[in-house]
């Protein structure tokens, strides 16, 4: 049997298959305060498999931290039971899930930030969107932020870490990629600053050493793990030399001993496929300096996840859109069963339709053989 379908351990867990969930913001939270709504928790729920990990779409970790209204918060009492929820539909299939933590940074709008600029390690021109009741508009002005203010974001994504933890979580990821905060202060076409912070690498990664290190504090290294996106374009982000900026980033993952690595690889920007037939590269180069699980993601089927899992360049792989339309994925990508297609338009928030009604393989059949008995037996009555 391909590798793809077989146990590993991830941290603290063993895993009984490697078809993971990837993060996907559905923009389906209960407004006005960001309340995780039930039809969440039948999304998670229903993707959940026995000994696979879902990694749960990105978490703001405050106020100041949001981007798009209607995404996911994690940094107030009345959030939690929403959370909670989620990590008991999937811990009652037996699935193991983490929770991913955001900071938006530039990319966001003054409506999402409480009134506030967004805030970024440097002013650097910038044309991205954020999603206000308006619909997807231009990103407010951002400010850089003062040395002097990082502590209480650091603090804010230890204190995220917490609330995931008391939801019941497995673990977090941080969200490193995308052209994010701690994006923004890695690569240097967003991170100009000439203090601690910036400058040498050695300098552009203490703000992701300091968020990880404040989520470890948490959970531990090995309920933790790390997303990162060494190719990435969206968010406006670039970077001079990016295969050595992220081979020294997961050098330096690899001495905290995470649970995992999660690369985005170069085919994709954001939820659009860029090169169809581009090869998975950066887990190729990225191997060499991080020993402990893989997971890659990005513009996989069935075959080119087999074979990533069997090169050796990735451990495991993620999936976001199949899985949006599939909630059986693992079990159809084993068996070689059909995919059912997804559907774009309901991404970005919507209700029910087209998020949580999707059918497994085995329902579909049901459903198809019900119809046909109907059909058969309206033959037999006419
Ligand atoms: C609707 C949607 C929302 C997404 N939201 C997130 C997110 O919250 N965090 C993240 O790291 N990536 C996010 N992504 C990227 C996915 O995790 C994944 O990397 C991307 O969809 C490529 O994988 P795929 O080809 O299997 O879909 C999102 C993608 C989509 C389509």
């Amino acid at each position: 049997m391909a590798r793809l379908f077989n146990p590993i351990q991830v941290g603290a867990y063993t895993l009984s298959h490697r078809v993971v969930l990837a993060p996907m913001t559905r923009l389906r939270t209960i407004q006005p305060d960001d309340i995780p709504s039930p039809m969440m928790a039948d999304f998670y729920g229903q993707r959940a498999s026995a000994g696979g990990l879902e990694i749960v779409e990105a978490a703001s970790v405050s106020v100041q931290a949001r981007s798009y209204l209607g995404a996911a918060s994690i940094y107030h009492d009345g959030q939690m039971e929403g959370w909670r929820a989620i990590a008991k539909a999937v811990h009652a299939k037996g699935g193991r899930v983490f929770l991913q933590l955001i900071h938006g940074g530039r990319q966001s709008h003054v409506e999402m930030t409480g009134g506030v600029d967004p805030v970024a390690p440097s002013v650097v021109p910038f044309d991205g969107v954020a999603l206000t009741k308006d619909g997807f508009v231009p990103a407010s002005p951002h400010r850089a932020l003062g040395i002097e203010e990082i502590p209480a974001i650091v603090e804010d994504f230890r204190a995220a870490a917490q609330r995931a933890k008391e939801a019941g979580f497995d673990g977090v990821e941080l969200h490193a990629a995308n052209g994010y905060l701690v994006d923004q202060f890695i690569q240097d076409g967003t991170n100009q600053r000439t203090d601690a912070y910036g400058g040498p690498i050695e300098n552009r990664v203490r703000f992701l050493r300091e968020t990880l290190e404040a989520l470890i504090s948490v959970w531990g290294a090995d309920r933790v793990g790390v997303r990162i996106s060494p190719s990435g374009e969206w968010g406006g982000i670039s970077d001079s030399d990016p295969e050595a900026t992220f081979s020294y980033v997961a050098r330096l993952l690899d001495s905290y001993e995470i649970a995992y690595l999660h690369v985005i690889e170069p085919r994709v920007k954001g939820d659009d496929t860029l090169h169809h037939d581009h090869p998975p590269v950066a887990t190729k180069y990225l191997r060499k300096h991080f020993s402990g699980p893989i997971i890659a993601a990005g513009g996989f089927d069935r075959a080119s996840a087999i074979a990533t899992v069997e090169s050796g360049d990735a451990d495991l792989v993620a999936f976001g859109r199949h899985f949006s339309s599939n909630p059986d994925l693992p079990y159809r990508l084993q068996h070689d069963l059909p995919l059912t297609p997804y559907v774009r338009t309901a991404f970005w928030g919507g209700t029910e339709a087209d998020y949580s009604d999707f059918l497994t393989h085995e329902e579909t059949q049901a459903l198809e053989s019900t119809e046909e008995n109907a059909t058969a037996d309206e033959a037999q009555n006419a």
